[in-house]
């Protein structure tokens, strides 16, 4: 196999062990000799001399094979996504020509190790994965797909948004919590649980940690948590996932008026954080080219507003009817509605009716509630918050009108006896931010391995 590989002893060596440097680096040490590992992302010939693109997750880097190198036999049967050691001088790309970061490698010796060896011929991952496939068998291919640009850039976003969201809460001094997956209490509604055998008892995977945040507030102050919520949701669309990130934050001693400016300074300073690292800024611009920073203050609309509104734009309801008062405003509706708008919207005020128990009741209009969904184009609904029902009576005739046995409920309903107060909250699902920011058709594509109706795998 070893054809003409050059030995080890052929080569001359600077230094007896260059540094080891990642792929995303090196635009400061031109000249000099390093050592770099990585997969093959692309591979091309010209004549005698082969270009090779490597990749690592921290970057690209352009490695050039001259000479022997170019010619033995590992070069030669070369296949995409085989790994690779290689040493070499770094060097400027010549004017005119392009590489990432301006720089190539001048290769003087490269190792596949036994086993690095990607497979080639039918089994290559080209053949698997190719522009022709369709999403579902993309989806199946999930752990190939990722080493795609488009994949795994969405993917470094959402670890800088993720940790964006951290940095951010802190700076408002919130506290994280990690409350619990498995439940016996439903927030959003029987329709969309998740039941399971807990033992000898029924649970839940949990809807939303909401319930539980309230119950910090008295010794802890404002917390947030980013877990997973789970939504037995039995429609496929783009913007529904069985398994989604939910971040979840809530606040004590507030107005609603406080809670939409809060979320309009978290989302942001949060896009700002995002946006100061300038490798996540070009993953973002590549995805969406047309990305602005939203402006400030956002658009504030109630729902008897987007009523008129919708009416007015001949937009119907589900029915294919006018929209009146106690509609549900359906998911294509809202979208276009919002993509006309074309910039964020606070929609507020909803019925009573439309929306979850604990929501606290607007003093001037008991029709309505101290509710907000935030809408984004292209997406719609990205964040549900409200004001929370904090008289206990009021409460518990809540869970009355709703059909809910309280009983479930007690550690919840002992917050209104032991010390309420005027408190309200949000939850923004991780996914539907990210397709907003990196403009994806839908959320499956915005985390690791989506889960939705009819799928549970890889
Ligand atoms: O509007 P939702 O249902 O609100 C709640 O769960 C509140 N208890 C949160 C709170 O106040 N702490 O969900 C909040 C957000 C939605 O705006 C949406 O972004 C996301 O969670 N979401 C989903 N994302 C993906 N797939 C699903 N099936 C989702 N359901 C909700």
């Amino acid at each position: 196999e070893d054809l003409s590989l050059p030995k080890a002893d052929k080569i001359k060596l600077d230094e007896a062990d260059p540094a080891k440097i990642k792929l995303g680096n090196g635009s400061d040490v031109k000249g000099t000799r390093v050592r770099v590992f990585g997969r093959v992302h692309r591979e091309r010939r010209q004549k005698d001399v082969m270009f090779i693109t490597l990749r690592d997750g921290y970057g690209f880097m352009q490695v050039i094979f001259t000479g022997p190198l170019a010619k033995c036999y590992d070069a030669l049967t070369l296949t995409r996504e085989t790994s690779m050691e290689i040493t070499g001088e770094l060097r400027e790309v010549p004017s005119g020509a392009h590489a990432p970061l301006g720089r190539e490698l001048h290769a003087d010796y490269f190792k596949i190790h036994a086993g690095w060896k990607a497979a080639g011929g039918d089994d290559a991952i080209t053949n698997r994965v190719s522009k022709d496939t369709e999403h579902a068998t993309l989806l199946d291919l999930r752990h190939l797909t990722l080493r795609g640009e488009t994949a795994s850039k969405v993917m470094l976003v959402r670890d800088a948004v993720e940790h964006a969201f951290n940095l951010v809460f802190k700076e408002l001094r919130m506290r994280k919590v990690s409350p619990p997956a498995l439940v016996q209490t439903q927030v959003e509604g029987g329709a969309t649980l998740f039941k399971f055998q807990y033992y000898n008892e029924e649970a839940y995977l949990t809807q939303s940690s909401q319930l539980y945040l309230e119950t910090c507030l008295p010794s802890m102050g404002d917390v947030y948590c980013i877990e997973k919520s789970f939504r037995a949701e039995k429609s496929l669309t783009r913007r529904h996932l069985a398994e989604y990130t939910h971040i979840e934050g809530e606040l004590d001693f507030i107005t609603f008026d406080d809670l939409l400016t809060h979320l309009e300074q978290l989302m942001c300073r949060v896009l700002e954080v995002t946006m100061s690292d300038p490798v996540v800024k070009q993953y973002i611009l590549d995805l969406n080219p047309e990305f602005k920073m939203p402006e400030r203050p956002f658009k504030r609309m109630k729902y008897s507003d987007a009523i008129d509104w919708l009416v007015e734009h001949d937009i119907p309801n589900e029915d294919g009817e006018k929209h009146k008062f106690g509609d549900d405003i359906a998911e294509a509706a809202e979208r276009r509605m919002t993509d006309i708008i074309n910039r964020p919207i606070f929609l507020t005020h909803f019925p009573t009716e439309i929306k979850a128990f604990y929501m606290q009741k607007d003093k001037e209009d008991p029709r309505v509630t101290e509710s907000v969904d935030c809408l984004m184009p292209g997406v719609g609904e990205i964040i549900g918050g409200s004001m929370r029902m904090y008289d206990y009576e009021e409460l518990m005739a809540a869970f009355q009108r709703e059909g809910i046995d309280p009983a479930a409920y007690y550690w919840y309903t002992d917050q209104r006896k032991y010390g309420s107060s005027p408190h309200g909250g949000y939850g923004l699902g991780l996914e539907r931010f990210l397709a907003w920011l990196c403009k994806q058709h839908t959320v499956r594509d915005c985390c690791l391995y989506p889960r939705y109706f009819g799928r549970c795998k890889p």
